[in-house]
């Protein structure tokens, strides 16, 4: 083996990035991208709300379809990514009366999850549902109709894509907490019920300066004793710049406990960066001050950070 793909998969896993429609014109960057060492893609905005029914009714799936292409000429599978969040949402969903959420929620996840059935192995049909205390979000959709939402989503999603594994993806919920025990009792309560739901996505955007997630395999593993998947979905270790040589040790041990929690757990079924390069991170705009989180430099050349993932796979 030699890639990170062929590393994973000799373990049962997948390996794959993120990406997004503007880096695809960069030729350098597909040639990494899809040279071998990804065996999965998720596009980090084409299927989002915003870009998929900007106006209610009218839906538009070129950039996502854009990235299930190059996947599929690559033999890479794709994380649909995401039916239902509170961000990157049209301004026409937050304006609508409440008495008309559910119905829009319901179409637009029909009408996308049937698009791209068969194209992708699973879906984060809900985003990001919890605040870091483990209340839930009162969002659009919380305020029109509760909880139940989640379930409604769900459910949409598995009669329009029986075939796709449903997921709930959030972040903070990698170590033990308040967040994680809301998570934890909100996926006990859908699966007692029936309701369909495959698994856990475990976004992992961590930080050198914060201390590494506290029993990350244990937490992990509560999930899949649920008899749920879990997947770390959105995997990246920002820094305080300058990047300095303790802060790389810091990072890389924080990559390695990552790698080393999903392989102890065997429902922990693949690893996605949050895309593979320093280049195209959402890092630098998003939290300004702050960078250097991935293992391919802003040259698309290979940090020490790399080897220290090969290592822990
Ligand atoms: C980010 C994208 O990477 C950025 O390009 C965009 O501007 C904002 O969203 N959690 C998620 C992802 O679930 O969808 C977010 O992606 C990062 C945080």
């Amino acid at each position: 083996a030699s890639t990170l793909a062929q590393y994973a998969e000799a373990k049962g896993r997948y390996f794959g990035s993120a990406t997004d429609n503007p880096e695809l014109t960069d030729a350098p960057y597909v040639a990494i991208l899809t040279g071998g060492e990804f065996d999965q893609l998720t596009p980090g905005n084409s299927m989002k709300w915003d870009t998929t029914e900007p106006t209610q009714g009218q839906f538009s799936y070129t950039k996502g379809d854009a990235v299930v292409t190059l996947a599929q000429q690559h033999n890479m599978s794709i994380r649909g990514h995401n039916l239902v969040w509170h961000n990157q949402l049209p301004g026409w969903v937050s304006s609508l009366p409440t008495g008309q959420v559910q119905a829009a929620m319901e179409n637009h996840i029909t009408n996308e999850a049937t698009h791209y059935k068969g194209k992708v192995f699973a879906w984060d049909v809900v985003n990001e549902p919890f605040n870091d205390d483990g209340t839930y979000r009162t969002d659009v959709f919380y305020n029109a109709m509760g909880v139940g939402y989640i379930a409604d989503a769900l459910r949409t999603a598995h009669a329009a894509d029986p075939g796709a594994k449903l997921y709930i993806n959030d972040y903070n919920i990698e170590g033990s907490g308040a967040k994680a025990d809301a998570m934890y009792s909100l996926v006990s309560s859908l699966k007692s019920q029936g309701v369909p739901i495959d698994g856990v996505g475990i976004q992992g955007h961590l930080a050198t300066q914060y201390g590494f997630p506290g029993n990350m395999q244990q937490n992990l593993q509560r999930f899949a004793d649920l008899g749920l998947d879990v997947a770390i979905t959105e995997l990246d270790v920002r820094m305080p710049l300058p990047e300095t040589a303790a802060q790389d040790a810091t990072q890389a041990t924080y990559y390695t406990n990552v790698v080393k929690a999903c392989l102890a757990v065997s429902r922990c079924v693949g690893i996605t960066i949050w895309d593979y390069t320093d280049k195209y991170s959402w890092v630098p705009s998003t939290f300004p001050g702050q960078g250097a989180p991935l293992p391919w430099d802003a040259n698309l050349a290979k940090k020490p950070l790399y080897d220290t993932i090969v290592a822990a796979l």
